[in-house]
């Protein structure tokens, strides 16, 4: 039969490890601000679609499946989707320094908008220069718009814990088979 002893020691277990575990979530708090990663970033994410017509083999995104044959005319591209593996570079060029590589995809999912829309998420590796981590980034390009914002939602290494705006944008586009183009994208960052 539990006794007032009991409880008491219990009650008195209960305050420690709430101490314990107050302190240590301190400290990783301390020591994830004093890690704290940097306030802005940009980087370049080059694309070249694998096309058929070229049988292209530096290729860097694929289509794959479709919307149902819908029977009517699709002009957003409802529904189709990409995955991608892309160089990240510092600038520009798409033979400037390459500082990692972003993998994800993105999918058709405006209907009615009259431009493409693509919801875009991905993660950024970047492994080489001053910080060094992962970005993951999540929202929609809207391709009507010069300026697009989507959110980081996290990070890990250097951007432990992130968040904060990815602003993007067409900065080059090749139309010609197989299609090629780079977006910028600039990072306001929290931590
Ligand atoms: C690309 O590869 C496919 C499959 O091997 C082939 O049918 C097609 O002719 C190739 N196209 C070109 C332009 O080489
Ligand atoms: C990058 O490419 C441009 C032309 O597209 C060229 O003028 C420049 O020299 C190249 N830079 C490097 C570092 O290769
Ligand atoms: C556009 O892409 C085509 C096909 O790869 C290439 O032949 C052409 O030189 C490119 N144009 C420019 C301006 O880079």
């Amino acid at each position: 039969m539990p006794t007032f002893e009991h409880a008491r020691r219990a009650l008195v277990l209960v305050i420690v490890g709430g101490i314990v575990i107050d302190a240590a979530a301190m400290a990783a708090m301390a020591h994830r601000r004093k890690a704290g990663g940097p306030s802005t970033f940009t980087f370049y994410m080059h694309n070249e679609v694998y096309s058929s017509a070229v049988n292209n083999s530096g290729y860097t995104s694929v289509y794959s499946g479709g919307p149902p044959s819908l029977g009517i005319a699709n002009p957003t591209n409802f529904g189709v989707r990409s995955t991608f593996e892309m160089p990240i570079t510092s600038g520009a060029a798409r033979n400037s320094s390459r500082i990692g590589t972003a993998q994800g995809m993105w999918l058709f999912d405006g209907r009615a908008t009259g431009s493409l829309v693509l919801l875009h998420m991905f993660t950024a590796t970047v492994s080489s220069g001053p910080h060094t981590g992962t970005l993951a980034i999540f929202g929609q390009e809207d391709e009507s718009l010069r300026s697009r914002v989507l959110a980081v939602v996290g990070g890990t290494g250097d951007f432990l814990a992130a968040r904060g705006a990815a602003e993007s944008r067409l900065v080059a586009i090749n139309s010609t088979l197989p299609a090629t183009w780079t977006l910028s994208f600039r990072l306001r960052l929290y931590y």
